[in-house]
């Protein structure tokens, strides 16, 4: 195997890279809404099991692959065997339709963060971000046309500073990059956070997210949401962790690295959902409606519910829209690096070209498509794509990807040994049955039924 493959330069550097790409959009308008929708504090329940049965179990084997055959997810899959080679290529694809609308999401954030200055969003937030963006209320691609430059000179800025990154390659590029944006992405999240929590009405949020509601839990969409919303948050089964695993040093741990990163992530997703519940509560209660009224996930709560909170504050509204867009530009950011870096390495070893041809190739392709999103009606399509991959990609490969390793190739064994030899903590048994029994078992019924509900 090739002695020349590039190498994070700090352990420190490899987890903030991991946590940088598990924490991100996914963490901020995704998860307080969906534990709010399926059960509130009953939530938890399905969230945490899905959390330690398949999550940081998956995350531990990505990080031993990555280790152990030191390639980007193609070539890792296409050294345990050569049929495999072709998931490895389906989660890069994956990751690649990603990356093309993350980044004019972030494209969004970064227009908001210096909209912010003048609260240029103006009374009406929603019809703000309609009347600019979607053209009217048309949300027919029939509509598309016209570049929007409001998001089409941020979008520009993301790919530079994001391509910019990836060729200054692992450690002078994405290391250095994550060791800066992580810490600042705590500092300003800490300050929303407090803030929202000391907003008149902050309680009742609190109160709506965190009240169990345990009729919830026999609901099967509640298990596939806790599941789906674990893989896209931890970004596994996307290439991604398998990839920046391939550039750890030999000496390297493994298992508590996983944990690490596991549990960074869930606490900043739990962070994230009292800042948004708090701020949401605030806004129930200063417009007198019901928090069902205005507790939303996604583009709508960003752009639309967020900039209405925003002018509702009592001071320094200015500057709390500045710090919040920011929060979201630099979570997304150290993602759309870690999704953009899985095609990259993917053409690098399949092609053996260089680096830079690479970042050229790849990155310059998703940006010229990130471009579609970026027109009149593009919202619409990035919305359709983005329930596409969340319901065709997040789960499926996940289980491909453990059946594979478990079933067929019958790694989990062998895997074990060898992630033992790395890690300060041991694997036991529980993690061999929690990736060949607990998650297919568990992922494959609830996917069978999903299947099953959608036809019938
Ligand atoms: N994990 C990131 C989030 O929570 C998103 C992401 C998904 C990044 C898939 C890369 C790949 O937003
Ligand atoms: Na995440």
């Amino acid at each position: 195997m090739d002695n020349n493959r590039a190498q994070w330069g700090t352990r420190a550097g490899f987890i903030l890279a991991a946590v940088g790409s598990a924490i991100g959009l996914g963490n901020i308008w995704r998860f307080p809404y969906i534990a709010y929708a399926d059960g509130g504090g009953a939530f938890f329940l399905p969230y945490l099991i899905a959390l330690l049965t398949a999550g940081i179990p998956i995350l531990i084997l990505e990080f031993t692959m990555g280790h152990k055959y030191r390639g980007s997810s193609p070539l890792t899959f296409a050294r345990i065997n050569k049929k495999a080679e072709w998931l490895g290529w389906w989660q890069v694809l994956i990751s690649f339709v990603i990356s093309t609308y993350y980044a004019v999401i972030i494209g969004w954030a970064l227009a908001y963060a210096f909209f912010s200055f003048k609260l240029s969003w103006g009374d009406d937030t929603g019809g703000f971000l309609m009347g600019d963006y979607l053209g009217a209320a048309d949300t027919e691609i029939g509509t598309l046309g016209g570049i929007v430059p409001n998001v089409f000179i941020p979008l520009l800025i993301v790919w530079v500073i994001t391509l910019g990154i990836l060729f200054k390659g692992v450690k002078k590029g994405i290391e250095v990059a994550n060791k800066i944006f992580i810490p600042a992405l705590l500092v300003l999240f800490m300050i929303i956070v407090i803030r929202a929590l000391t907003l008149d009405g902050a309680n009742i949020g609190l109160e709506a997210l965190f009240k169990p509601d345990w009729s919830r839990i026999g609901d099967s969409k509640v298990w596939i949401d806790a599941y789906g919303q674990i893989f896209f948050s931890l970004s596994i089964a996307f290439a991604i962790m398998i990839t920046y695993s391939s550039y750890l040093p030999k000496k390297s741990d493994i298992t508590n690295n996983a944990f690490i990163t596991g549990f960074s992530n869930s606490s900043f997703e739990l962070l994230a959902g009292i800042g948004v519940f708090s701020a949401l509560g605030f806004m129930a209660k200063a417009s007198g409606v019901d928090i069902s009224e205005v507790a939303t996930a996604g583009i709508g709560l960003a752009f639309a519910v967020f900039p209405a909170i925003i002018n509702e504050m009592p001071a320094f509204r200015e500057l709390f829209g500045f710090l919040f867009f920011t929060s979201l530009v630099l979570a997304g950011l150290s993602s759309l690096v870690s999704i953009s870096e899985t095609y990259i390495a993917g053409f690098q070893d399949k092609f053996n070209i260089s680096r830079t041809k690479a970042v050229a190739i790849g990155g310059g392709l998703s940006a010229l498509i990130s471009v579609l999103y970026a027109t009149k009606g593009g919202l619409y399509i990035l919305d359709v794509v983005d329930h596409f991959v969340l319901s065709m990609g997040v789960g499926l490969s996940g289980l491909v990807e453990v059946i594979l390793i478990a079933w067929v190739f019958r790694k989990v064994k062998s895997l074990q040994g060898y992630a033992n030899e790395f890690s300060d903590i041991r694997l036991g048994s529980w993690w061999v049955i929690c990736l060949t029994v607990i998650t297919p078992l568990l992922l494959g019924f609830m996917m069978i039924k999903n299947v099953y509900t959608d036809i019938v």
